[in-house]
């Protein structure tokens, strides 16, 4: 019976042992021992040393090497400047729907990615909110050999408890109420490619524990069924969540963050990659006038300004969002007053509030204030309400679970504003098969 072929002693000190190869290493023990009929003594003796070095080599290695190591073996190429790292990546053909500059963070996170798309390693994908990680799952699937096989996407943090199960790895028929039909779940339809796990900070630790099962043995049970199914699926998860500090708090479970973030990249947020902003804003500027079917808006230069140096805490999304918005709202040229009224500089709201005065001046009254007040208050809101649903692809529940609102005080406040959730998922649904 072939073990191991790597020798049994442990490596010499100092030499590179990746966390891929490691994990490498640990599966053909698991499947040595899950295969084997029968094991004769030597051999159980064998394998327990080669588990016992193999768990030692794990420990030391620290979280940084871990990661770093994970990208590939090759030394990094401290010599290449960020242009010529840039220029080896589109030289490469590495396919990516978007655009990307010289920015060492992000050149560092889509040199990993393309490292390692061409294996089946899991791969973590972490980092704020619009930063670009759903893009970033989709460049992975799309560099890899499964590129032309299924992507299937599920947002963990938005399937009900009672049927994640189901949804993930279907049912029979009658398993339980209103299980009509026999049900594929998304583990099967990703079988020879790629699913997709978003926002996995989210899921239940009971959904933990079923979907490190699926990791640990490549099959799966639908709800109801004693058959087991092979399912041969790529694993790229994502979160904003800061999951190791989860597994601190015992809200997820250790052994699966270990199983998910063999390759585990971070992608940086868009105040940390500022000198990419001319870039996207040319980009979406682009887009969103195709898109439009209008000229590209020009940009005032305070207008420019502003927008090179906001924050932007919705990363690229907002980013984005702003640009449709001018595209949309200005004619030939953008200013502030076209930003939506939560970001807009005050400077520029005060001048909007001067304009909108009576036009021979005259006394202003206080419930003309008042009233002034209310309006930009009001407008805040629906502007506030609308990026959100634009953000969440028109879906209250989730809009309700970001902003920490009641649902039906949600509602209300939709209702108010006229804005319906279903226009938004319209738009989100065209975008999508736009993309
Ligand atoms: N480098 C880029 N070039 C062009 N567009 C980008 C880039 N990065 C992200 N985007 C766009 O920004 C938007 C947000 O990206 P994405 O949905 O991937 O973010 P996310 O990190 O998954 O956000 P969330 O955590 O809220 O789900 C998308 O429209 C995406 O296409
Ligand atoms: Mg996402």
């Amino acid at each position: 019976m072939k073990i191991l072929d790597q020798p049994e002693e442990s490596a010499p000190p100092g030499s590179a042992i990746s966390y891929a190869g490691l994990i490498e290493k640990i599966e053909i023990l698991r499947s040595t021992l899950r295969w084997s009929s029968k094991l004769e003594r030597p051999e159980i003796e064998k394998l327990l040393r080669q588990a016992s070095s193999l768990r030692d080599e794990v420990m030391q290695l620290s979280h940084k090497e871990r990661f770093v190591q994970a990208a590939g073996a090759e030394p990094k190429r401290v010599d290449q400047t960020p242009g010529a790292r840039r220029q080896g990546l589109l030289e490469r053909s590495f396919i990516f729907e978007g655009t990307f500059g010289d920015n060492p963070k992000l050149l560092e996170a889509l040199e990993i990615a393309e490292k390692a798309a061409p294996t089946d390693l899991p791969v973590l994908i972490d980092g704020e909110s619009g930063t670009g990680k759903e893009l970033m799952a989709k460049v992975i699937h799309a560099n890899g050999s499964r590129g032309d096989k299924p992507y299937i996407s599920v947002n963990c943090g938005a399937i009900p408890d009672n049927l994640l199960e189901s949804e993930l790895f279907g049912h029979k028929k009658g398993a339980f109420t209103g299980a009509s039909n026999d049900r594929k779940g998304k583990f099967e339809s990703a079988h020879t490619g790629t699913i997709f796990l978003d926002e996995i900070g989210e899921l239940p630790l009971t959904g933990q524990v079923k979907l490190l099962r699926v990791l640990e043995a490549h099959e799966i049970q639908r709800v109801g069924s004693d058959e087991l199914i092979a399912v041969d699926t790529r694993i790229v998860a994502a979160t904003n969540r800061n999951l190791r500090r989860f597994c601190e708090e015992g809200r997820f479970r250790e052994d699966l963050f270990y199983r998910l973030s063999v390759i585990h990249l971070t992608l940086p947020p868009l105040r940390e990659r500022r000198d990419e902003i001319p870039l996207l804003l040319a980009y979406f500027g682009d887009e969103a006038a195709a898109t439009l079917k209008r000229r590209p808006v020009r940009m005032s230069p305070r207008l420019r300004d502003f927008l090179k140096n906001y924050d932007y805490p919705g990363n690229i999304r907002e980013l984005r969002n702003v640009i449709y918005r001018l595209a949309c709202l200005a004619a030939d040229t953008a200013d502030l007053e076209h930003l939506p009224l939560d970001i807009r500089p005050k400077s520029a709201l005060s001048s909007a509030m001067n304009d909108a005065q009576a036009p021979g001046g005259g006394s202003i009254v206080a419930t003309s204030l008042s009233e002034a007040k209310r309006t930009a208050s009001d407008e805040a809101e629906r502007a506030f309400l609308e990026r959100g649903l634009q953000e969440v692809g028109g879906t209250v529940a989730e809009l309700a679970r970001r902003f920490e609102m009641n649902r039906s005080h949600l509602q209300m406040l939709l209702k108010k504003h006229g804005l319906h959730s279903k226009d938004f998922r319209a738009a989100a649904a065209q975008r999508d098969k736009e993309a």
